[in-house]
């Protein structure tokens, strides 16, 4: 059943596969669910898919990588919708290829999009939140920015990074009642994913102790705890979601 929490939660990157499952689950949850996009075509595309399954979300158009789209986003959001009380980042690209072969565009393209692309989001919305004493803050990184992974010294480097930001800002932060976490998915089943070749998909998902890939709504069920009302002694912290694949 929805609930109404009327909290206004912007989830950046909300064409893809598990931004759409975030939308459609705070939306559930009873959140005004605001998902940002980068191409026109795919956003209507996502309001469409999502209006058929009875969720109803406001679409914004916003380029997480450059710090003044975010900045006018954020401000027409907050002034047609209101203030924002959570914020994914959840937005993020891959250019995998081994260091010996990869290019400045390779490597710039994902720490400009992966790592940049919090702090231009976060930056926007962090002052607010801490003002109005209340705010829930998920950073997306990866399993890879745990462990590694060939060809994504650039993807590693950056969703590492993602961590080392949620740890800081979360102590900054703390006393304001705004929590920050990092979640850190396996692999799931997403186009991200699906762009692997699949001779090397295969060797991946055998090394899973679950035995298969991750399901969207798995991670969003437990972003959808994180950013809840309830969970205001956590922060700080990163949830790995990956079926036992790395455990640390
Ligand atoms: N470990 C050790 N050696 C490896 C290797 C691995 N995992 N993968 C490739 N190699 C070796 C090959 O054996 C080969 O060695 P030789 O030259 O001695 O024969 C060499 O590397 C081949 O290198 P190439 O540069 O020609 O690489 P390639 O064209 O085979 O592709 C790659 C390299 C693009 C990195 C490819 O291996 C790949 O796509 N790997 C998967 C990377 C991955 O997991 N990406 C995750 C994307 S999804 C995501 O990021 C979401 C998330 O957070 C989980
Ligand atoms: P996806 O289906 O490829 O979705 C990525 C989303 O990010 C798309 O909506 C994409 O929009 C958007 N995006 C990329 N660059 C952007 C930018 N500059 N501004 C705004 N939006 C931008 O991938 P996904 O698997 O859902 O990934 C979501 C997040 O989870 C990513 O941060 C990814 O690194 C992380 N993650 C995924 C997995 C996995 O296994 N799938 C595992 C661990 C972590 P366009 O399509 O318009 O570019």
């Amino acid at each position: 059943m929805k609930r109404e929490t009327g909290r206004v939660a912007l989830i950046t990157g909300s064409t893809g596969g598990i931004g759409t499952a975030l939308c459609k689950r705070l939306h559930e949850e009873g959140c005004r669910v605001v998902g940002n996009f980068r191409c026109p075509d795919k956003a209507q595309a996502l309001q469409h898919a999502l209006e058929e399954l009875g969720c109803e979300i406001d679409v914004r158009q916003g380029d997480v990588a450059d710090f003044d789209s975010v900045g006018r986003m954020v401000q027409a959001i907050e002034g047609e919708i209101g203030p924002i009380d959570i914020l994914i980042n959840n937005a993020g690209i891959a250019r995998d290829v081994r260091f010996s072969k990869m290019t400045k565009a390779d490597w710039d393209a994902v720490m400009n999009t992966n790592l940049d692309g919090v702090f231009n989001c976060t930056r926007h919305v962090i002052n607010g939140m801490m003002e109005r004493k209340y705010g829930r803050i998920i950073n997306i990184s990866s399993i890879n920015g745990q462990k590694g992974q060939f060809g994504q010294t650039n993807y590693s480097a950056a969703k590492a990074g993602v961590h080392g930001f949620t740890k800081s800002l979360a102590l900054e932060v703390a006393k304001y009642g705004v929590t920050v976490n990092t979640v850190s998915p396996g692999y799931i089943g997403t186009e991200m994913v699906m762009a692997v070749p699949e001779n090397i998909r295969e060797q991946i998902v055998a090394q899973i102790p679950v035995g298969r890939m991750g399901y969207i709504d798995e991670v969003a069920e437990a972003v959808s705890y994180l950013v809840s009302d309830k969970s205001g002694f956590i922060t700080g912290s990163n949830l790995s979601i990956n079926g036992g694949q790395h455990m640390y």
